[in-house]
């Protein structure tokens, strides 16, 4: 693994702070956020990894549910599947709160969640949810009690885990033989496009290129059948994945199209990653630039989405409360909390906060489109946004 961006040190990007840990000066898990290149399997992936106990526990505040927009893309995904595989039992790895499985019948879905607060909210509503993370013993335990499992789905998950030869080993032993494995996660290439640098941090160990993923899953005999880019989470790939012995599947043109399209863009190359590192330490000085002359005429910044990534970028560019008031955001568990590291209040949204400021940082950049639509009267009067997305900018 080849070193080519130093993001700085960095708080745990989920771990938020009550009133309470302020007082009492608690003291917060910092970790040094580099990332790096391995030539030989074309892997991008942080250096320093955070124990999963440590981030995934029973207070995660992330919830899928919360954006219309992955509410459509999952509703979307259920009829395809439906459609096109008609599953006898799905098995979804990193359910979240079930905005997935709620699309499917409870007795044809399994859910496995090893965040508790999260889980209990799909056990409540009946779906057999395995509290737990996913490895090799617990794939022995539900391949004892379930039996063809057919299509195995995982999204934004297989990328927070460390050990992905014990995930692709795991799936392999449930999966069916004639079974479908699709995973979606942020896609490598329009990070790198869209000089997202906060798409790195302590949770998303891995940002997968098509490259990468088809160097890891070859060792297990599985293949990619078919790719499909999505507009969620900046950008993201979805790859339908089948065993090799499965002939029943063709392969289809559009994972060719998509490997081509990542070898132009010299996705295998070290070169291209060290020109991203120099885009992104512009990309900073810029930033640094917007907030001090906007702060030098005492105008106030709010910023809108609580995001994992927002850590990565206050914490790398060094901003704090002296330049953004607080945040809004609509997750219960982020709410009337602090942001970690530059201990930024988080205020449950509510439109009328939006006419309390002069500019408001982008934080969910990634939902610009249903914010935007959203915000439209904010815009119409003149507000103004800030985004870090594709280059620093006032919008
Ligand atoms: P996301 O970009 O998925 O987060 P992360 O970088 O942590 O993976 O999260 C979007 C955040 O933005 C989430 O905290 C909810 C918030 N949000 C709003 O407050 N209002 C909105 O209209 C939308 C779409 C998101």
């Amino acid at each position: 693994m080849k070193k080519f961006l130093d993001l700085g040190i960095q708080p745990l990007a989920n771990k938020y702070l009550v009133k309470k840990d302020l007082v009492n000066n608690k003291k917060e898990q910092f970790y040094h956020l580099e990332v790096g290149f391995d030539s030989k399997s074309k892997l991008v992936s942080i250096m320093n990894t955070v124990p999963s106990p440590k981030m995934f526990d029973n207070k995660y505040p992330y919830r899928s549910s919360m954006s219309q927009t992955m509410r459509n893309s999952f509703k979307k995904l259920s009829k395809y599947i439906k459609k096109n595989f008609k599953p006898n039992l799905i098995l979804e790895i990193g359910s979240n709160d079930g905005s997935l499985v709620k699309n499917f019948d409870k007795k044809k879905t399994i859910c496995v969640e090893p965040c508790k607060n999260l889980a209990i909210i799909t056990k409540k509503r009946g779906y057999k949810t395995y509290a737990e993370y996913w490895n090799i013993n617990l794939a022995n335990k539900i391949k004892s009690k379930h039996k063809n499992i057919d299509l195995i789905y995982s999204a934004n998950t297989l990328s927070h885990i460390a050990n992905l030869n014990s995930v692709f080993k795991s799936i392999c032993h449930v999966l069916s033989d004639d079974g479908i494995l699709i995973i979606e996660d942020p896609s490598l290439m329009e990070c790198l496009k869209k000089n997202a640098y906060d798409q790195f941090y302590n949770e998303h160990i891995y940002v997968f290129s098509l490259v990468a993923i088809q160097n890891l899953i070859k060792k297990f005999n599985l293949e990619v059948f078919n790719i499909e880019t999505l507009n969620t989470h900046g950008g993201s790939i979805r790859y339908f994945i089948k065993k090799k012995s499965n002939k029943k599947i063709k392969i289809s043109k559009s994972v060719k199209i998509y490997l081509k399209k990542e070898l132009k863009f010299r996705i295998d190359k070290f070169k291209t990653y060290i020109q991203f590192k120099k885009k992104v330490e512009a990309s900073k000085k810029k930033l640094i630039d917007i907030f001090s002359k906007i702060k030098k005429k005492n105008k106030k910044i709010i910023g809108y989405g609580s995001t994992a990534k927002s850590v990565t970028v206050l914490n790398y560019c060094n901003i704090d409360k002296s330049t953004i008031d607080y945040f809004i955001d609509t997750t219960p568990d982020k709410t009337n909390k602090y942001m970690p590291g530059t201990h930024i209040f988080v205020k449950k949204y509510k439109k009328t906060l939006l006419k309390d400021a002069d500019y408001i940082f982008l934080g969910a950049w990634n939902f610009k489109k249903e914010i935007f639509k959203k915000e439209k009267k904010f815009l119409q009067k003149g507000g103004k946004f800030i985004s870090h997305i594709p280059k620093p900018c006032i919008i």
